[in-house]
């Protein structure tokens, strides 16, 4: 028998600790800052709404309508045809994903580590690029804490949905909101931080061009966990009386909430310890380099509330990174337990360990191995070049396609009405977004990434 989620909030939960991860709190303030602030935001928005939200209900429709991880529900939907390699490409992304995923959640588990510690004691601003390079380049620190935190996701994994998923989601996703919204009232509360609000709050389209709009395109699927069947296997759980739509919504506002309440720390903080805003101070060395030393300077006359502030700030990253990695696994677990009849301890344990042994090879890259490189890149570059610019884009059309062109009609609407119980107007706008405008759309930013790449 397959498991279910046991309840709706739980469904709707571990749905949205999938979402939220280091997308939201490392990876969307950066883009903001290069994006020029409140204009990209609303870009953003504008993304999640058109290409993001048709996307997420196409994995939710597929995924609940087999009942089977990603590469069966294809073969289950279209026998006989190659569409199971989509699913099957979500498999080899997830894989890659949680791989280089587990080395930058190794980071901040050092770093709240050290923060908890007092490591950042008597250091300064021109301390942190050094301390940093030197941890990320040594051979055993990263590794060792890299393999503590896939080993963490193992062992949630491995107790199955209900009992595992579900459980650490319904506690970790409450404790990251409280974690975040009393950041937040901290960081507002800064000396000068009201620059940083300006920042967020009025747009700027003066410096919005096409890059812009890519990047955010991009950002809105990595941080929606859209693309590679996760959302798909969560919705395989699902019971049959889940509000599609409305789960859709939920995990989306909750997405995007928690990403703008990220905007609310870093930027009114960054301001009030006099970091440059839309410059390179919000590059990706982001919340290793300056977010320490913004810390310090901003509670600069009281060094319990930074001691206090970067703990909790590195804690919840960890958090919000184990509740999008447990999604990661889950997708390759539940494709290996249910292709090769394996139990779910084993499947799970042979995910964890090819993963270890790929991430050996991605957190080595910044030192040992940072010779090895292909196409001019380091094994981990090469990883998050190839998943999030090339893989998630091309499922996120091959979704919308499957879902717009081979999905029957009655099958759309069977899903979205929940067998006619909910009312569902929008079906044939979803149609046509699936069909043409999502597909195009992402095909358009994928050309350009590439040509302007090359
Ligand atoms: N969405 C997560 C984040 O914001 C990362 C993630 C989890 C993901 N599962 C995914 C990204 C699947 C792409 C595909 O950090």
């Amino acid at each position: 028998m397959r498991e279910n989620f046991g309840s709706k909030i739980g469904a709707v939960l571990a749905a949205a600790g999938s979402a939220v991860g280091l997308g939201n709190i490392w990876r969307f303030p950066i883009e903001t800052g290069r994006g020029g602030g409140a204009a990209f935001v609303l870009i953003y928005l504008g993304c999640v709404l058109l290409l993001g939200l048709p996307v997420m209900l196409s994995e939710f429709m597929i995924g609940r309508h087999t009942r089977a991880n990603t590469a069966r529900a294809y073969q289950k939907l279209a026998p006989g045809s190659r569409w199971k390699w989509v699913g099957r490409l979500g498999v080899a992304t997830g894989f890659m994903i949680l791989s280089y995923y587990s080395v930058v959640a190794g980071w901040t588990l050092h770093y709240a580590f050290l923060s908890a510690t007092c490591g950042f004691k008597g250091k300064g601003t021109e301390d942190y690029p050094a301390l940093f390079s030197s941890f990320s380049s040594s051979t055993w620190l990263p590794l060792m804490w890299m393999a503590l935190f896939i080993l963490v996701t193992h062992r949630v994994v491995s107790r199955g949905v209900k009992g595992g998923i579900e459980r650490w989601s319904k506690l970790l996703m409450p404790a990251l909101f409280v974690m975040v919204a009393v950041l937040v009232g901290c960081a507002v509360s800064l000396p000068g931080a009201g620059e940083g609000l300006t920042f967020l709050l009025k747009p700027d389209f003066s410096r919005v061009d096409s890059l812009t709009v890519l990047s955010a395109m991009g950002q809105a699927f990595f941080s929606l966990s859209l693309g590679m069947g996760c959302l798909c296997t969560y919705a395989s759980y699902f019971t049959r009386h889940t509000n599609l739509m409305g789960t859709a919504l939920k995990v989306i506002s909750i997405d995007t909430l928690i990403a703008l309440m990220a905007g609310f720390i870093i930027f009114p903080a960054a301001a009030s310890a006099h970091y440059s805003l839309s410059s390179g101070d919000i590059g990706p060395s982001l919340i290793f380099i300056t977010l320490p030393g913004v810390f310090q300077q901003a509670f600069g006359g009281a060094p319990l509330l930074s001691w206090v502030f970067s703990t909790l700030f590195y804690l919840l990253l960890m958090v919000a990174a184990l509740t999008s990695a447990i999604s990661m696994h889950e997708v390759v677990t539940s494709y290996l337990s249910e292709e090769f009849s394996l139990t779910r301890r084993r499947a799970a344990l042979l995910e964890t360990v090819s993963c270890l042994l790929l991430g050996v090879v991605c957190s080595l890259s910044f030192g040992l191995l940072s010779d090895l490189k292909l196409a001019g890149m380091t094994v981990f570059d090469l990883f998050d070049f190839v998943a999030s610019n090339i893989a998630m884009p091309l499922g996120g059309v091959l979704i919308s396609l499957f879902a717009g062109w081979r999905l029957s009609r009655k099958a759309i609407m069977d899903e979205m009405t929940n067998g006619g119980t909910l009312r569902a107007p929008w079906v044939r706008t979803l149609i046509f977004l699936l069909r043409w405008i999502v597909p195009l759309i992402i095909l358009i930013m994928v050309a350009h990434q590439l040509y302007s790449g090359l």
